[in-house]
């Protein structure tokens, strides 16, 4: 989006809605002409076609993604009192929703490459500061005295964790996958142990998708969905949702009011069918920035290993003085973003759990270095272009020479049609 004055947003929400706009107020209208709120075929629509677009066989629609975290590791049989694995680095509501479902959430720490779980440092986690109880087999923490039953890998900035090896050891440790899908509508894994590219969403036991509306497929408003292979798990959290009934006033536990309203429901269903285009196009901006970033020095790029698909939720680099290049754009009228600046064992809301800095070091590290550029389908070359000038002009780096922006484009575009 450009604005009148010159400014370049971190994220256009108004051109898809402007593009769409007839078709999203149709939705509307039909909303209010049958007074269809809560549920019905909208909601049964969007449901059928997410599960189809993440290949499974289920997806049960919901108010949040917080809460489809929540429900996911709930309806999977995590108890209260057990510990979840994930890491420090990703927003919170991962862990606020382990905490929801009444488990602990504990930490290992990310792949510096990546920036998402590393299998190893699962591995060791497991090896090193957990038993098996002798008479049960039963996993427990041999700190925390607690039984560790889940893990949430946390596909971040749009691109999957390394699934193999965690799915792996949870094989191997008995433990339950949840994905935290919430910013990867559309990534896709190759598995090596498969040999078949596998979509975000379809790995674990369940995976959990927000659509917040700054999400690559958003919403106007708050909703989520959890999608699974596991008949009983959507049978579970269908429950769950809608108060625990599973049929009307008739309530098998006590649940929670956490539907996906029909009029968001349906706005989705709109926007899934540009979500292949629009990724395609976040994934050409990526492409671009990588081409104009790659002599920069002094700057770490996305890696992007050959095991991955992402859909750049999140175009993120690094740098050492973060805040004086954050600075710097700001001043240039171009906004950035930084996810996520504390990483959560430094956090005060779990400052209870002793954790202490040092304990989680490449999290804390590129939590000091990470900033988020611009990064949204209908951005332009010319856009990343100022962006990557006035990166170059913090950096002390003479202005490029060579193809533009625009015909780099076109020769990326070239190349993969
Ligand atoms: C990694 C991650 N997990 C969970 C969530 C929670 O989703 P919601 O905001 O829809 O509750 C988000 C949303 O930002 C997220 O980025």
């Amino acid at each position: 989006m450009i604005t009148n004055d010159g400014k370049i947003a971190f994220l256009d929400l108004l051109s898809p809605h402007q593009e769409l706009e007839s078709e999203l107020v149709a939705v509307f209208e039909k909303a209010l002409q049958t007074a269809g709120f809560i549920g019905g075929p909208m909601v049964e629509g969007f449901e059928r076609e997410f599960a189809s677009f993440c290949d499974t066989t289920h997806c049960v629609g919901l108010s949040s993604g917080t809460d489809a975290v929540r429900f996911a590791l709930m309806a999977a049989g995590v108890q209260s009192g057990d510990i979840v694995v994930t890491v420090p680095h990703t927003f919170i509501a991962t862990t606020e929703a382990i905490s929801q479902a009444g488990a602990r959430p504990d930490f290992v720490d990310i792949d510096e490459r990546t920036y998402c779980m590393d299998p190893r440092k699962l591995e060791e986690y497991l090896e090193q500061e957990c038993y098996r109880d002798r008479e049960t087999g039963r996993l427990f923490h041999g700190r925390w005295k607690a039984p560790v039953t889940a893990v949430v890998p946390v596909h971040i900035y749009g691109q999957t964790a390394d699934m193999d090896p965690i799915l792996e050891l949870a094989r191997r440790y008995n433990l339950i996958v949840i994905e935290d899908a919430c910013q990867a509508h559309g990534a896709e894994y190759f598995s090596r142990t498969e040999n078949r590219w596998r979509k975000a969403g379809s790995m674990g036991q369940a995976a959990a998708f927000s659509f917040y509306p700054g999400k690559n497929l958003g919403a106007c408003g708050e909703a989520g969905a959890v999608t699974t292979n596991d008949e009983e798990i959507a049978r579970k959290i269908r429950m769950l949702r809608d108060h625990g009934q599973s049929k009307k006033y008739f309530h098998d536990v006590e649940g929670y009011n956490a539907r996906l309203d029909s009029i968001q429901a349906g706005i989705l269903s709109v926007k899934l069918r540009r979500l292949p285009e629009w990724n395609r196009k976040r994934q050409g901006a990526a492409r671009l920035y990588d081409e104009l970033l790659s002599s920069v020095p002094g700057l770490i790029l996305p890696h992007c290993p050959d095991w991955a698909r992402g859909v750049y939720h999140l175009y993120v680099v690094r740098v050492q003085d973060r805040e004086g290049l954050k600075k710097s754009l700001a001043q240039a009228n171009i906004d950035t973003g930084i996810h996520y600046p504390v990483p959560l064992h430094l956090q005060k809301a779990y400052e209870s759990f002793g954790y202490k800095q040092g304990d989680f070091p490449i999290t804390e590290k590129i939590a000091s270095q990470i900033l988020s550029l611009p990064m949204f389908p209908h951005l332009q070359a010319e856009q990343q272009s100022r962006v990557v000038n006035e990166i170059r002009r913090f950096l002390e780096i003479p202005e490029q020479v060579g193809p533009s922006p625009d015909s780099i484009l076109f020769e990326l575009q070239r190349r993969t049609a």
